[in-house]
């Protein structure tokens, strides 16, 4: 396959079905070794199905791909002994402690006894789990929880690490302590594919990004390139008056360096403003209070998301409902999965 002396990561053209649904369409990607690739997108664009593919879980109906230069459907052993997963819903055992949880993952990956209960011990110390580490997990953190998924996914020292949505649902400040981790592990020149929704996210942590749509690639890029599409900061306001809405457009429009977005649900208005950072909203202040219009709340903020997918497609992310969440025997069985036929 092209590319593959370079790429750690390549998928050319993968399809993949569910009866009526088209989960991936076509998909290409290629990430360089050593580097971070950030898959943003919206709720059923395929992030977790790709995620699948790549780490040999699902087969895709057309299409090929390559992890460090081993294909995901001919050479599966291959690549499983090169990859690590954190899957998108946990799969630590709620009655297993954090450390006896690191041991299953340590002898699913097929490791001896003595070398499973070290690299536990390791990684426990790295996680700063140690205090927590002979207590169920059940007891444990969200951001605990996270922190012990993604060091049974480094049980077997993967030089390709996959991890699907890793901070959603975590509070600010586990988040923020999770991504330090995250860093730290890439630091050591470990390829790491992430998926999230938060371009935030992927702007903190990834060296490029790619965003996908109903399983298409739709957008590659860095953040600030992305961010650019959008047209900088995103000025915000809620007027208190449905009427006032069309005015407020009006009387903000010379800021603007995009079209704005009104919702006449929740009388709010986007608009794209560039870099001026908070001038802007002294700017719009000064305009909105001239016109005597009533404003509720007015913010600059950067773009999200949906800012990018607005301004990439036209319309915002469509919403579809999350995956269920699975059984944990449902987990137990992909873990094995994952680690059977390691080394
Ligand atoms: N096992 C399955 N059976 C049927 N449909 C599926 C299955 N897995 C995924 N899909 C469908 O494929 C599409 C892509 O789903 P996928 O889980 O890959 O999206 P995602 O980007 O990971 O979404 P989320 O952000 O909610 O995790 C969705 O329409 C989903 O309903
Ligand atoms: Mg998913």
């Amino acid at each position: 396959m092209d590319g593959v002396d370079h790429a750690a990561i390549v998928a050319r053209g993968i399809v993949k079905r569910f009866e009526e649904t088209v989960a991936l369409d076509g998909l290409d990607l290629e990430v360089p070794r050593g580097s971070v690739l950030g898959l943003l997108g919206p709720n059923g664009s395929g992030k977790t199905t790709l995620v699948r593919v790549l780490t040999t879980l699902t087969r895709p109906d057309e299409g090929s791909a390559a992890v460090e230069g081993h294909d995901v459907v001919h050479q599966a052993a291959a690549v499983r002994r090169r990859i690590g997963l954190a899957g998108q819903f946990s799969a630590v055992d709620d009655h297993l402690t954090g450390y006896e949880n690191l041991e299953m993952a340590g002898r699913l990956y097929h490791l001896d006894r003595q070398t499973a209960a070290r690299r536990a011990h390791e990684l426990l110390e790295r996680f700063q789990l140690t205090d927590a580490a002979s207590r169920p997990a059940k007891g444990y953190s969200g951001g605990m929880r996270r922190r012990l998924d993604l060091a049974a996914s480094l049980v077997a020292q993967p030089s390709v690490l996959f991890l699907d949505e890793p901070t959603t649902g975590l509070d600010p400040r586990s988040r923020l302590d999770l991504w330090g981790v995250i860093r730290d592990l890439v630091r050591d020149g470990t390829t790491l594919l992430l998926t999230t929704q938060y371009l935030e996210e992927a702007d903190q942590l990834a060296d490029s990004i790619v965003v996908i749509d109903h399983g298409r690639v739709i957008a590659k890029g860095t953040a600030p390139e992305l961010k650019s599409r959008v047209g900088g900061d995103v000025l915000t306001g809620t007027v208190a008056s449905n009427a006032d809405l069309e005015r407020a457009r009006e009387a903000l429009a010379p800021l603007g360096v995009g079209e704005a977005q009104e919702d006449p649900v929740t009388n709010e208005l986007r608009l794209p403003v560039g870099s001026m950072g908070s001038r802007a909203l002294l700017e719009a202040v000064r305009l909105l209070d001239n016109e005597g219009i009533e404003v509720l709340d007015l913010a600059i903020n950067r773009p999200s998301l949906d800012d990018v997918f607005l301004a990439l497609t036209g319309h915002a992310a469509s919403n579809a409902p999350a995956t269920p969440q699975k059984g944990r025997r449902a987990k137990r069985r992909e873990r094995a999965a994952a680690g059977s036929e390691a080394r």
